[in-house]
């Protein structure tokens, strides 16, 4: 294939997805500013900061709902940011998005809201139809019963609670098969039991299934609890780049600021969700803090 010229890493081992100085405006805002990050099969990522320092549009850039102002995302190395019609609609496939709100459709039940995952991997006919297979809705059922939801499966998703809809709405990407789970502050709207619960799911996805997860976090001690790896921006920019144990307090306050007054604790940017029991931590060999820029 004559596409464009290949990332200089591409046949780095494992090297999934290439962020190469993406960089989005919004006006004369700069939400994301000359990013560039390289992130590994099976890796579990947590991107922390403030609010407004950029997470959330550079997941909504992986997964093609916004565009870069400039720069470029591969995926084994193929741009994924130059990809058209249905080869666009392959890879929001291949990368499944989880929201703070779940984006159920709440007036439909638990079931048809998973199956909804396989509307990609169809025909529109199919779709139009609005039939899904013997298969497919065992499947829907299976990954219901993994999160342990199958019991509402014949709700409407509306009446569920928080933490059973985004666990409806973590068995919907699971129907995608996606390659990746992008995830956007998970568990803001939940409470420290079912954040937990939330937390552990995509944990046990990423161990389990090796599939790679990037999640947005708003506190500090959930991502050192569950990622591997962790990413903190601040202004748009990386300001940090490793493993927790390089996440020192010098770093936490590279990324959250130091405001005049405020003694900086992990309680501000902490809920009280409890460690999982197993750590189960992959060492990562690649990350090495990355130096402030100021
Ligand atoms: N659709 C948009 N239109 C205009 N400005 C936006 C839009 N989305 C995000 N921004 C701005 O970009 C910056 C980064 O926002 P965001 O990515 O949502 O940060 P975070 O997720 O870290 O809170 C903020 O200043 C925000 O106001
Ligand atoms: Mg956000």
């Amino acid at each position: 294939m004559n596409g464009p010229e290949r990332p200089s890493t591409y046949l780095r081992e494992n090297l999934m997805l290439e962020i190469r100085q993406v960089t989005r405006r919004f006006g004369a805002n700069t939400a994301v500013r000359d990013v560039t990050l390289e992130i590994e099969q099976g890796q579990m990522v947590g991107v922390i900061g403030r609010s407004g320092a950029g997470k959330s549009t550079l997941l909504r850039m992986i997964n093609r709902l916004i565009d870069p102002s400039s720069g470029s995302i591969f995926f084994h190395g193929e741009e994924v940011s130059a990809l058209r019609g249905a080869d666009l609609r392959r890879w929001q496939r291949d990368c499944a998005m989880i929201f703070q709100q779940f984006n159920l459709v709440p007036r439909l039940d638990v079931l048809t809201n998973v199956l909804l995952g396989r509307l990609n991997h169809r025909s529109t006919v199919l779709n139009l139809l609005n039939m899904f297979t013997r298969e497919e809705r065992i499947g829907a059922i299976a990954a219901l019963e993994r999160l342990d939801i199958a019991q509402t499966a014949l709700q409407r998703a509306g009446t569920l609670s928080g933490g059973q809809q985004q666990r409806v709405a973590i068995a919907r990407a699971l129907m995608q098969e996606p390659k990746v789970i992008l995830a956007d502050e998970p568990i803001a709207s939940l409470d420290p039991l079912n954040a937990k619960v939330v937390m552990d799911s995509l944990a046990d996805i990423n161990a389990r299934e090796g599939i790679t997860v990037i999640t947005n976090l708003h506190t500090l001690d959930t991502a050192r609890a569950y990622c591997n790896r962790i990413v903190g921006m601040a202004k748009g920019a990386i300001v940090f780049d490793g493993p927790p144990e390089a996440l020192t307090r010098d770093a936490v306050r590279m990324i959250y600021g130091g405001e005049e007054g405020a003694e900086l604790s992990e309680a501000i940017t902490s809920t009280s969700i409890s460690l999982p029991e197993t750590r189960a931590r992959k060492s990562s060999g690649h990350a090495v803090p990355a130096l402030a820029t100021a």
